[in-house]
């Protein structure tokens, strides 16, 4: 099945009862038991649920992988991901990946004995140099947030499966409409739904899908053993999303492209960051790897006081954390989504105090231009 036809129908089939088109949201936290031990398959809420089950089933089958299970948050997935591993396992993971992941592995994992490389793996050869006989996961986003690096997930799986450990991939900025990572040997791979899965910023959750049956066995034990479960009505919300996916990516995609071909001639911006433009370092890679150069663009514009006077003067991009909604988003990274990252590692990733980031939603692209140039007129005085 084509990518659209799959986002509105796998694993949604119409429900038996009623006929209804649309999985129901299965408000319950328990189900009758006809007797003792004598149950449908279904015993309690934390444990299984038919609407989550149904968006596992969706994301799955979009991703190309055999199993998903569906968390909390993009964090609670990350966090039940580092649940599989014990205290002395080593973690190599992208050194620029979304900061609340770096928190929770360096706030939180790290005093439960596991121990954490970071690493830019747009270098692969930078892996290797951090293996340790104690490597078990490697842990890529790609492309990475904010800087948008592009790791090479063909290599970066070739290699690891070599030295033997798993990879799982953040495809959290590209959806699987534009980037499908278990396509180039990737062990798993998770997504905040939160983002462009859900698509609409009306709720929080997170999915880990993959084909590898012992990492999907201890993700499912964990789901319930530890609980970081979403719920129903979420689940429901991000099934509604995943429904427009394709046709929303589409326009994310080339409103972003022309916005980036405005910025780039503009005064203002000092440094860009988007794959899309054929100077950015992973271009190339991007073009074989993605369908597409997503959504997100992060430029520099100098300064503190010229990135606030850009934010202010916005007025269809919100400023607010977050991404991949159909609304406009505007971020200051080093502010608002990095700040748990030591100044100095934010310094050497390039995520300066002039730096903005852009969510590019699926609003009119002249309305847009039109109000990220007034923006970016106003930084310069
Ligand atoms: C790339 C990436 N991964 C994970 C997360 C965390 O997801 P959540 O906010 O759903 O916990 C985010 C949130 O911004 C993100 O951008």
């Amino acid at each position: 099945m084509g990518f659209g036809t799959d986002a509105v129908h796998a694993g949604q089939e119409p429900e038996p009862q009623t006929g209804s088109v649309t999985i129901p949201v299965f408000q319950t936290s328990t189900y009758q038991q006809a007797g003792i031990g004598d149950h449908t398959g279904y015993e309690y809420a934390r444990t299984q649920n038919p609407t989550r089950e149904a968006l596992e089933r969706n994301v799955a089958v979009l991703e190309g992988a055999k199993y998903g299970l569906a968390y909390g948050s993009g964090m609670a997935t990350i966090s039940t991901l580092a649940q599989t591993l014990k205290a002395g396992d080593h973690v190599i993971c992208t050194n620029n990946v979304y900061g609340g992941t770096f928190r929770l592995f360096d706030k939180v994992y790290k005093n439960l004995g596991l121990t954490f490389d970071y690493v830019d793996t747009t270098e692969v050869d930078n892996i290797k140099a951090a293996w340790t006989d104690q490597t078990r996961l490697v842990f890529v986003e790609t492309p990475t947030n904010p800087m948008l690096g592009i790791t090479d997930l063909a290599a970066v799986s070739k290699i690891v499966h070599e030295l033997g450990a798993k990879v799982v991939v953040d495809n959290t900025f590209m959806s699987p409409y534009l980037q499908r990572p278990l396509e180039f040997g990737a062990d798993a791979v998770l997504h905040s739904t939160t983002k462009y899965l859900n698509g609409h910023s009306d709720m929080v959750g997170g999915i880990l899908v993959t084909s590898d049956e012992a990492l999907h066995e201890q993700m499912r034990f964990l789901q319930n053993a530890a609980g970081a479960v979403p719920g129903p009505w979420d689940c429901w919300l991000a099934l509604r999303g995943i429904k427009t996916l394709h046709l929303r990516m589409q326009c994310h995609e080339s409103n972003t492209r022309a916005l980036a071909t405005m910025m780039q001639d503009h005064e203002a911006v000092q440094k860009m960051y988007y794959p899309g433009l054929p100077s950015h370092p992973g271009h190339e890679l991007a073009k074989r790897q993605q369908k597409g150069f997503g959504a997100i663009i992060s430029f520099d514009v100098g300064s503190l006081d010229a990135a606030q006077r850009v934010v202010q003067t916005v007025k269809l991009f919100t400023l607010a954390e977050s991404l991949g909604g159909v609304e406009s988003l505007i971020s200051h990274p080093a502010v608002m989504t990095h700040a748990s990252v030591p100044k100095k590692d934010r310094d050497a990733m390039g995520i300066s105090e002039g730096l903005v980031r852009v969510s590019v939603g699926v609003e009119d692209v002249e309305d847009l231009a039109a109000d990220l140039k007034a923006a970016l007129d106003r930084a310069l005085n």
